[in-house]
């Protein structure tokens, strides 16, 4: 009987593409475990959660008021309601770690612990001054401990819903923290502070390449752990990771006047009333911490056609080739993020933007499923999990031969415990011209062979 020619998979279609890329793609792409990078000084991993306020505590939070939360009511309530303890102060509530499960609160504690095991090493003087930016904070998850660990250090949070930044200063205020603001605005609206590190945890879709490219126009180093690549779809060509037609999901402040999507685009958030607008409660918390927040004007989607360019001056000001766009309200906001992000990966793909919306795709898979070990390929019969661990390998790889083009000295690396989690990969990177990151660069040099293309 005659074989049938079925169409390949897109599973097969991408395992045939990117394993005949040549070096530094291809079938051996991979993240390195974090102690590679670490070496000796692995003891840096170690958080004392037990000096950590609870308010910064991601298992007192996610877990155990979580769970409180949903016999008793709202969060936001209890927390205000609760004496939190501050830093140095013993807590009054006791935090229940799960050991060996995997909660909510304990994963994201590693997730912590993972950022600032690269970021002391970043430090290397423990009593160094940087400005770190956490983009797409939320409540503070990762942030506000980050703060208690690095007082020395100012922490500034950006993000998009009230809800969340009202939050997370509520949370730094019982915590007694005085180095911590919060920015709402979209990420790609932070282009007036300078700052020297960019975090961003689990950033949805192209969120992340917003906030790696914010670094890079500063010069600034990024430790960034991805997530949803499968909305990178809706920014191919630009636009947010939502869709390709809405560039902002920035609630209204009152008074202001919602744009609408044109017609036929889709609106996910407001249509479903997702994105509370909650501005007064933004005030109330500005004129009553002494944390500060800034809200920047609320935007609404915009089109290329209403944007000035203005990246002449902001390369001036800037020393970067990052574009940067002004929109009708005047508001200044990075330029379209479009992929493949890097050169090297445009030239390679025959059909680059086809195959990185079908690359994407499979890659999230790589998100989803429980076992990441069997999706690090630990199954090698199994061609959907190969497949999936090789095309988010190659979408990470985009993203930091993006920054290496830019002359970054950059790495991929998992999460301590990363085989218990989804969403596992970090991403690191360096300028390479900034002296006081000259050993660093050299370290992840060493352990990558990412750079210099
Ligand atoms: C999955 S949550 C992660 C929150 C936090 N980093 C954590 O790990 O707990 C992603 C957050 O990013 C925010 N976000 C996504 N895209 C954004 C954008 N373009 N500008 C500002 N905030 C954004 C969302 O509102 C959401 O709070």
């Amino acid at each position: 009987m005659a074989r049938s020619h079925l169409p390949l998979s897109h599973e097969a279609l991408m395992l045939d593409v990117l394993q005949n890329l040549p070096s530094p793609g291809g079938k051996n792409v991979t993240f390195h475990e974090l102690d590679f990078l670490l070496g000796t000084e692995q003891s840096l991993s170690k958080v004392a959660w037990a000096d950590v306020p609870p308010s910064c505590d991601p298992v007192f939070i996610l877990d155990n008021l979580a769970n409180n939360t949903r016999r008793k009511g709202n969060m936001e309530q209890q927390l205000s309601q609760m004496v939190l303890g501050r830093p140095g102060e013993s807590s009054r509530v006791a935090t229940t770690a799960y050991p060996g499960a995997t909660s909510r609160g304990t994963v994201k504690r590693w997730q912590v612990e993972s950022f600032a095991a690269v970021l002391r090493h970043l430090l290397n003087d423990a009593d160094r001054h940087l400005h770190v930016v956490d983009f797409g904070c939320g409540t503070g998850t990762l942030l506000l401990p980050l703060a208690v660990l690095f007082p020395h250090c100012t922490f500034t949070g950006v993000e998009m819903k009230p809800a969340a930044v009202a939050l997370l200063l509520e949370r730094a205020r019982a915590a007694g923290l005085s180095n911590v603001a919060a920015r709402r605005c979209m990420i790609e609206e932070f282009l007036e502070e300078p700052f020297d590190v960019a975090l961003a945890l689990h950033a949805c879709g192209n969120a992340t390449d917003a906030a790696m490219q914010l670094a890079v126009r500063r010069h600034a180093a990024y430790i960034v752990s991805p997530c949803c690549v499968g909305k990178l779809k809706f920014s191919l060509a630009g636009g947010s990771s939502f869709s390709p037609v809405i560039h902002s999901y920035t609630p209204m402040l009152p008074g202001e006047r919602r744009g609408v999507a044109p017609s036929g685009a889709a609106a996910p958030g407001e249509a479903s009333g997702q994105f509370e607008c909650v501005a007064e409660r933004v005030e109330e918390e500005r004129q009553r911490n002494s944390v500060a927040v800034v809200t920047s004007p609320a935007t609404t989607e915009r089109g290329p056609a209403e944007c000035e360019d203005v990246n002449a001056r902001e390369r001036g000001a800037a020393g970067s080739a990052i574009t940067v766009k002004k929109n009708s309200d005047g508001v200044v906001t990075l330029g379209e993020i479009r992929h493949p992000r890097s050169r090297w990966l445009r030239n390679h793909l025959p059909d680059p933007e086809v195959q990185f919306r079908i690359m994407a795709k499979v890659a999230d898979q790589n998100h989803t499923g429980g076992s990441q070990a069997a999706l690090m390929g630990r199954q090698p019969g199994n061609l959907e999990a190969v497949a999936a661990r090789l095309c988010k390998a190659h979408v990470e790889l985009d993203r930091s031969l993006a920054a290496a083009e830019e002359f970054y000295a950059v790495g991929m690396f998992k999460c301590f415990q990363w085989e218990k989690m989804a969403k596992s990969d970090l991403l690191v990177g360096v300028p390479a011209n900034r002296s006081e990151w000259l050993s660093f660069t050299k370290e992840l040099q060493r352990y990558s062979s990412l750079d210099g293309l």
